[in-house]
């Protein structure tokens, strides 16, 4: 592929825009500067390329965890707090889609307050996959809550509450209390706010909500909030396998 096109691709902006970074000298791959854009270059997953001084890798399609902050929204047109999509470097924000719209999405949404594993990708497939009721990925919150937690709780919460939009009970695939204040909560489908939902209707209050896991994967111990990573293909594949 032409180097102007893996840069177009990957969001650096028009071809006439990736075109001109090349002939000024500011892109260099796997360490070699580079002076005509239509060089052919094998692209490969992770190719390594530099652009103006920061390193980025090849990828067809993107996929990536977040760590959200405490008071973004998910939007990317948000209404009171900052969008998540500020924390991205503009080229994730910008890689071409054929046909929809621009850049990484969110997989879903945590609200405002929620901070925690958010997932990003353009791949339109995946994001339905995920978001599919019948793929029922299992998501892990931490949650805090107002009052101590009684067993009796943790019971309705497993058995099932009905919330005020849908007479079907949601129930917690997995609940325990981890504190006085603590419970984990397994989720399998996402109604909106459905943990603070599902805790309101059992008699208590989320003071903090923080999602740890989505099927296998977890927050990185080395990402601090605000900070994103690439996903490596076997871990899109265990979530695209993920129940
Ligand atoms: N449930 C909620 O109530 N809020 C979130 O952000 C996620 C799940």
């Amino acid at each position: 592929m032409q180097l102007q096109e893996i840069l177009y691709n990957q969001g650096f902006g028009t071809r006439r825009v990736c075109a001109g970074l090349v002939q000024q000298g500011w892109v260099a791959v796997e360490g070699d500067s580079m002076s005509d854009p239509a060089t052919e270059v094998a692209v490969v997953e992770g190719l390594q390329f530099t652009v103006q001084g920061t390193t980025w890798e090849y990828h067809e399609k993107a996929y990536l965890l977040l760590y959200k902050p405490a008071g973004t929204e998910c939007s990317q047109k948000p209404s009171t707090y900052p969008s998540i999509y500020t924390l991205l470097p503009s080229p994730l924000r910008l890689r071409p889609n054929k046909g929809a719209v621009q850049g990484v999405q969110a997989i879903g949404r945590l609200d405002q307050d929620t901070t925690g594993l958010l997932l990003l990708t353009d791949d339109g497939q995946f994001i339905h996959r995920m978001g599919s009721p019948k793929h029922h990925v299992p998501k892990v919150y931490d949650v805090t809550t107002k009052h101590p937690i009684d067993a009796s709780q943790v019971d309705r919460l497993l058995v099932g509450v009905v919330l005020d939009d849908d007479p079907r009970p949601v129930r917690a695939a997995a609940c325990e209390a981890t504190g006085e204040l603590q419970l984990r909560l397994t989720l399998t489908e996402g109604k909106y706010h459905q943990v603070k939902r599902m805790l309101a209707a059992v008699g208590n209050r989320v003071e903090a909500l923080h999602r740890s896991r989505i099927g296998g994967l977890t927050l990185p111990d080395d990402l601090a909030p605000g900070q994103w990573r690439w996903l490596s293909a076997e871990q899109v594949d265990a979530l695209r396998t993920a129940r």
